[in-house]
């Protein structure tokens, strides 16, 4: 959302429709609880250092409040392929190619090189030549690019671009499960509640083509140890894919369908 959408929306009338009940829902927990003085403040000096620290996104996701709104979000895409929060990692614009990653220090002979494809098509079948889809992951070991010196910037990070039947692939390597950050306010949160920091192995997927409306979603991978305890909520059954065994390497496909704007 740009600065612009930001103060329509505050100037809109949802703000006196949505605003009393927020205060209402929070006065009511207030008061069910006897909430001291002393843990209020608490509340607001811990807000203030999630601002400070850039950690609301993060927040709203371990909280899981970004999975109900993206729910609430996507309730109209008939035949879509199935949406997923975007989570604070992307990055704008990386580069178009066909193999997202390179070879960096840390990385085990045992990880596994993965081809990924498939077709994308709107919901009635028709392939969508030249769609973008703009992928973003964790690389096997030390997370994401921006956590991680040993990597290139940009690892792990691609566009591809769809073929005139919709056809698309990329090489990769598959990712594995990894923790949210937590030397921050939120990881202080995660462990005063006893919540896990860790998120089952997925690549990011943002999908535009036009006329289409723009998906962000997640690609999962079965036998994953967090598929059932995903930190921020986010799995789908419809967005776990099996991967296969070929040659000296993984497959797994991935077809992607896109609802009308
Ligand atoms: C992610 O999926 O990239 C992500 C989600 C929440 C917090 C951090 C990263
Ligand atoms: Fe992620």
């Amino acid at each position: 959302m740009g600065e612009d959408d930001v103060s329509v929306s505050l100037q809109s009338e949802r703000l006196a429709e949505v605003v009393p009940d927020v205060l209402n829902a929070i006065h009511e927990v207030l008061e069910r609880h006897h909430v001291t003085e002393e843990e209020w403040m608490a509340v607001l000096a811990f807000l203030t250092e999630v601002g400070r620290a850039d950690e609301f996104i993060l927040l709203s996701d371990v909280t899981r409040t970004s999975v109900l709104i993206d729910a609430l979000s996507h309730t109209e895409d008939g035949g879509a392929t199935a949406s997923d929060v975007m989570g604070p990692m992307y990055t704008v614009e990386p580069p178009f190619r066909k193999k997202i990653y390179e070879e960096y220090e840390g990385m085990s002979p045992d990880d596994d090189v993965l081809f990924v494809r498939g077709r994308v098509t709107s919901t009635t079948g028709e392939p969508l030549p030249g769609a973008v889809i703009d992928v973003w992951q964790t690389g096997p070991a030390g997370g994401y690019d921006v956590w991680d010196e040993r990597q290139p910037e940009g690892n792990f990070r691609g566009r591809i671009k769809a073929e005139e039947d919709g056809a698309y692939e990329f090489q990769t390597m598959l990712p594995k499960p990894y923790t949210v950050p937590t030397a921050g306010p939120v990881g202080r949160y995660l462990d005063a509640v006893g919540q896990h920091p860790w998120r089952p192995a997925h690549i990011h997927y943002k999908v535009t083509a036009p006329g289409h409306r723009t998906l962000v979603t997640q690609l999962f991978f079965p036998d994953d140890p967090y598929l059932d305890n995903d930190t921020i909520g986010a799995v789908k059954a419809a967005l776990v894919r099996p991967v296969e065994k070929e040659d000296d390497h993984l497959t797994c496909d991935f077809d992607i369908a896109l609802a009308p704007a």
